[in-house]
């Protein structure tokens, strides 16, 4: 009898083990490491002596991709599909905010959808990688989450799939919005 109750506790153990895995196979999308915001980053990145990459992203489309969703254009591109809301809407917010990153649905809510495409879509979510002495050394970052963008990144979102698609030339797009980190 003894035994047979050992076998049940077991059993229930692998059960469990069991549910997890599927449930991370479930949540294969949600990233790793923790989301902050763009206000965590400017604790840093908003001096002058860093390249003021928060300044820079406040004047681009980027940190507008919210706002747009809610002009005429918008809405119209939204009627054609079905869509009321677009400020509302997963098919669009999943390009258009780093809330849903990449996603149909909010991922956190550290971001809220109006802070639009902010520096964690292109570097990675980064409560791992933002202490100071993590930052300061590169490899510790990557290995914390942080991701160095390139080309790919802009296409997950600059893609036909977009439905004001255009051409998308890496070159002149990056000219754009680049914001390096000064000669010291
Ligand atoms: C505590 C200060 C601090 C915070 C907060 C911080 N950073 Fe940094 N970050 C640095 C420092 C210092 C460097 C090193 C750059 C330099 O001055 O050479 C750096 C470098 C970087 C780099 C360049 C990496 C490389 O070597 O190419 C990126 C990208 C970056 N940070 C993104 C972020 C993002 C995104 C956030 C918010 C999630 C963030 N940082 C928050 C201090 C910070
Ligand atoms: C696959 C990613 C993606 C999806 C999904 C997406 N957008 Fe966009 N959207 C973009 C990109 C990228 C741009 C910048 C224009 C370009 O270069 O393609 C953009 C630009 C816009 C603009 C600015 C107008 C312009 O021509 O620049 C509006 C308005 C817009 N999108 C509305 C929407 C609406 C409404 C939805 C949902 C029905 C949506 N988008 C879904 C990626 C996307
Ligand atoms: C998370 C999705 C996403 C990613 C990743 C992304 N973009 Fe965008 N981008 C957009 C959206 C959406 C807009 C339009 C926002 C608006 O009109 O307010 C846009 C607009 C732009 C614009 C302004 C277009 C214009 O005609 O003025 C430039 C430039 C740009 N992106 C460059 C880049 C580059 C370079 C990368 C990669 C390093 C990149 N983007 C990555 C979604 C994205
Ligand atoms: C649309 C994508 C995108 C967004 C949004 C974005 N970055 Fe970047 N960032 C890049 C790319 C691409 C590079 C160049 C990577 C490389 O080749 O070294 C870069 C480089 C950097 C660097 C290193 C610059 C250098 O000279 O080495 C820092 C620091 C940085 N980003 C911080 C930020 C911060 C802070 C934010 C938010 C305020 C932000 N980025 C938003 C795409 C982005």
């Amino acid at each position: 009898m003894k035994k047979g109750i050992c076998w049940k506790g077991g059993l229930g153990i692998l059960t469990l083990g069991m549910a997890l895995a599927i449930s991370g196979v479930a949540l294969a999308e949600t990233p790793e490491h923790e989301f902050v915001g763009v206000q965590k980053c400017a604790l840093c990145h908003k001096k002058p002596e860093q390249g003021e990459q928060v300044k820079i992203w406040q004047e681009t489309a980027h940190a507008k991709a919210f706002e747009v969703l809610a002009t005429p254009a918008a809405k119209e591109t939204a009627a054609k599909l079905g869509i009321d809301d677009p400020q509302k809407s997963g098919k669009c917010l999943k390009c258009h905010s780093t809330a849903y990153y990449f996603t149909e649905q909010q991922l956190t809510q550290a971001i809220q959808p109006e802070e639009g495409i902010s520096c964690e879509s292109c570097h990675g979510p980064g409560k791992d990688f933002m202490k100071k002495s993590v930052m300061e050394d590169k490899d510790a970052a990557k290995a914390a989450g942080l991701i160095i963008p390139d080309e790919s990144t802009c296409k997950k979102c600059h893609n036909p799939e977009s439905p004001n698609y255009k051409d998308f030339d890496y070159k002149t797009n990056w000219e754009k919005i680049k914001h390096p980190v000064p000669e010291k």
